[in-house]
């Protein structure tokens, strides 16, 4: 696991963002695993501006995002589709063809969830996965106690994470009980992995991610196992190492 150390969230999304244009201007056909939440908007800003710069095209690009909310269908502004296309893709020329998300609003999330891997799966592997942390150690949307083998599935979403997202809603009794998320195993399956952390809020799950154990009741701590990780943290999400 590479820890990369950075000054403040600029650096954070910056350092990122290099990342993935140098990844998409070294494949032919790109797979990116892309993440919600506050952590990776400066990075898909960074992305946009490397964009109007000419510096990378998305035309053969395909994305894969983590994780979506049960219920919220695509014109809903805390929906995860409504994030992407606001934040990042309305703004790039990536074919919306090649973009993925699962829909928290089919008549089947049973097969939606299977669909979704059986997607990944089809194109092979995602080559460069973006993680954001939560303060509860999950990845995605895997909550602890999720299972290391987990394939993308259903997921109750537990207090702490939906009293952290409700800062997105109107009111907490809004913010959705359930997601479709891709599992832990889905995750470690990509080739490589930018786990992004930025703020004091994030430092104690730092930490144990750094320090801690390999434990179900601390998913993001599988990263251990992965063999192409690197944590890029700034100061204040590292202030407790
Ligand atoms: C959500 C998402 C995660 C994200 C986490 C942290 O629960 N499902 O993918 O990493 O929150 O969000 P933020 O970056 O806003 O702190």
């Amino acid at each position: 696991m590479k820890i990369v150390k950075v000054s403040d969230y600029q650096e954070m999304s910056e350092w990122a963002g290099k990342q993935v244009v140098q990844k998409v201007n070294e494949l032919s056909k790109p797979i990116l695993g892309l993440a919600t939440g506050s952590t990776p908007e400066g990075l898909y800003q960074y992305l946009i501006d490397a964009y109007k710069n000419e510096e990378v095209s998305f035309k053969n690009v395909t994305t894969f995002n983590l994780d979506e909310y049960i219920g919220l269908d695509s014109d809903d502004p805390n929906s995860y589709r409504y994030f992407m296309n606001e934040k990042l893709f309305n703004h790039i020329d990536i074919d919306p063809n090649n973009v993925h998300l699962p829909n928290g609003v089919a008549d089947d999330l049973e097969k939606e969830c299977k669909d979704y891997e059986a997607a990944i799966k089809e194109v092979g592997a995602i080559d460069l996965q973006i993680l954001g942390l939560g303060v509860n150690g999950h990845i995605a949307f895997n909550e602890p106690g999720t299972s290391f083998e987990s394939r993308t599935q259903i997921t109750d979403l537990v207090e702490e994470t939906i009293e952290a997202n409700s800062r997105f809603f109107d009111n907490k009794e809004d913010v959705p009980t359930q997601a479709i998320t891709m599992g832990i195993k889905t995750i470690m399956e990509s080739k490589e992995i930018i786990l992004l952390a930025s703020g004091e809020n994030k430092a104690q799950a730092v930490k144990q991610l750094i320090e801690g154990e390999v434990t179900e009741n601390f998913p993001a701590s599988i990263l251990h196992h992965h063999p192409q990780v690197t944590i890029v943290i700034d100061q204040a999400a590292a202030s407790l190492l």
